[in-house]
């Protein structure tokens, strides 16, 4: 990582990228982890550390591929999920229940973790449901499809629902799990940058996006929460992490006071 020396021109040359493209907003604690990104690429495209940022300025492609690396994608199974349990407690009070497909969206879904969360409480209370999850990252999209994790990522999952939902891995996929067919069924992976995009037609009884606005400054997430609040149906749900605020925001949304992290439309 010697051969990497940047510049604060460079430096901030590349948080503007970053920052415009994802909104991701790096400030210059983030410098070391920037290099090793750098040096990830560069040893991927086999390219000097000059004649990287070169090829990163004039190709489109790359700055993909680079964005897709300086995302955090850190997610387990059933992190955070009081405010999951509390969304499915109330769908499944509702009388139409029965009649009822629960449209749910996982925005910022990383490799996966979260909308299968979400999808095995669902099924194992027996409600119709369909999940839209997507994240900015080609790389964890392609390993949420997969449903296909290690089983460090299954330690909070409640063992009936483990013996359910899971398959256990034999052969190379031994310490592994599966999630099942009837689970990865309802759920439709899908690229989408919370910043650039349009939204979505279909509206939502609950939207996620948990753990991403950590990431960004105050003026992109009351960008986001608000756009985001156009996909919700009224007095559906909207979850943040539990390390994230909507104080200092300006926004529609009222808080539930049972948990800090979830309001509604
Ligand atoms: C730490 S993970 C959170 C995963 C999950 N929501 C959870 O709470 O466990 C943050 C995710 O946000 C995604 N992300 C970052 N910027 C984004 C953007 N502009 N649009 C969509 N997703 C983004 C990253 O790729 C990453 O997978």
């Amino acid at each position: 990582m010697d051969s990497i020396a940047l510049s604060k021109k460079e430096f901030n040359n590349l948080k503007n990228l970053v920052y415009s493209t994802s909104g991701i907003n790096l400030h210059e604690g983030k410098l070391e982890l920037l290099k090793s990104k750098i040096a990830k690429r560069m040893r991927l495209t086999k390219k000097s550390f000059k004649d990287y940022l070169r090829y990163l300025d004039s190709n489109e492609k790359e700055v993909i591929e680079f964005i897709d690396t300086v995302t955090t994608n850190h997610s387990f199974f059933f992190r955070e999920n009081k405010s999951i349990e509390y969304i499915i407690s109330q769908f499944n009070l509702n009388p139409q229940k029965d009649r009822k497909e629960f449209k749910i969206w996982c925005a910022a879904c990383s490799t996966g973790d979260e909308p299968y969360t979400v999808a095995v409480q669902l099924k194992n209370l027996g409600l119709s449901f369909s999940i839209l999850a997507t994240d900015i990252s080609h790389t964890v999209l392609d390993i949420a499809a997969r449903g296909i994790y290690k089983n460090d990522k299954i330690q909070k999952v409640p063992l009936p629902i483990l013996r359910r939902f899971f398959q256990n891995g034999t052969g190379k996929y031994t310490g592994h799990i599966k999630i099942k067919k009837e689970i990865t069924r309802h759920i439709v992976f899908e690229k989408f940058n919370l910043i650039a995009d349009p939204l979505p037609q279909a509206n939502f009884d609950a939207v996620l996006c948990r753990n991403v606005m950590i990431y960004f400054d105050l003026k992109t997430s009351e960008k986001v929460i608000n756009k985001l609040y156009q996909a919700i149906i009224p007095k559906g749900f909207f979850a943040i992490g539990n390390a994230e605020s909507l104080m200092n925001l300006n926004h529609k949304y009222k808080s539930i006071r049972k948990i800090p992290s979830l309001y509604i439309k």
